[in-house]
C-alpha cells in the first residue's frame, strides 16, 4: 500500500513541528523550575498552576514527537537538539515570582507564535491531523497566557 502522505509536503510539516517540540520541552522544564523555586505571597497559586501546566504538557510533548514520527521524520530527543531548535530560555530559580510568571508567559507566547502559521501550513497540504493537534496546543498556550497574566 502506498504511503498516504505526500512525502515532500509532510517532511516540511514535520520540520515545522520540531521547534514546537523543542520549545514544549524547554517550557516544560522552565515550568517545573518555577513550580519548585517560586517564593513569596504568590507561592501557593503559582506552585499549583505550574503543576497543572507541566502535567498537561508532558503527554502533549509525546504527541508532538509521535506526530513527527508518523510524518516520517526522526523526533529530536536530545537537549542539544532542543537548544539548537528552540529559543525559550531557562527559568531563573532566584527571580521574583512576578518575573517568573512574566517569563513563563513569554514562553507560552513564543510557542503560540510558532504554532499559528503552522496550522495554516498543515491545512494547506490537507494534513488535518497535524492542524488539529496544533490547534489544540494553541488553545492551551493561549489559555496559559491568560491564567499567568491574571496573577500579575
Ligand atoms: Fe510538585
Amino acid at each position: 500500500m502506498p504511503n498516504q502522505f505526500n512525502q515532500t509536503e509532510h517532511t516540511q510539516i514535520a520540520e515545522g513541528l520540531k521547534p514546537v517540540l523543542a520549545e514544549s520541552v524547554q517550557l516544560y522544564v522552565a515550568t517545573q523550575n518555577v513550580h519548585w523555586n517560586v517564593t513569596g505571597p504568590l507561592f501557593q497559586a503559582v506552585h499549583a498552576l505550574t503543576e497543572e501546566q507541566y502535567l498537561e504538557m508532558a503527554p502533549a510533548i509525546d504527541e508532538i514527537a509521535e506526530r513527527i514520527r508518523t510524518l516520517g521524520q526522526k523526533a529530536p530527543g536530545t537537549m542539544a537538539q532542543y537548544m539548537a531548535l528552540g529559543a525559550i530560555a531557562d527559568a531563573d530559580e532566584n527571580a521574583a515570582a512576578e518575573d517568573m510568571i512574566r517569563a513563563l508567559n513569554e514562553g507560552h507566547n513564543a510557542i503560540a507564535n510558532r504554532i499559528r502559521p503552522l496550522i495554516a501550513a498543515a491545512a494547506d497540504v490537507a494534513d488535518d491531523v497535524t492542524a488539529g493537534l496544533l490547534t489544540d496546543r494553541l488553545a492551551v498556550h493561549e489559555k496559559a497566557q491568560w491564567m499567568l497574566g491574571a496573577m500579575l
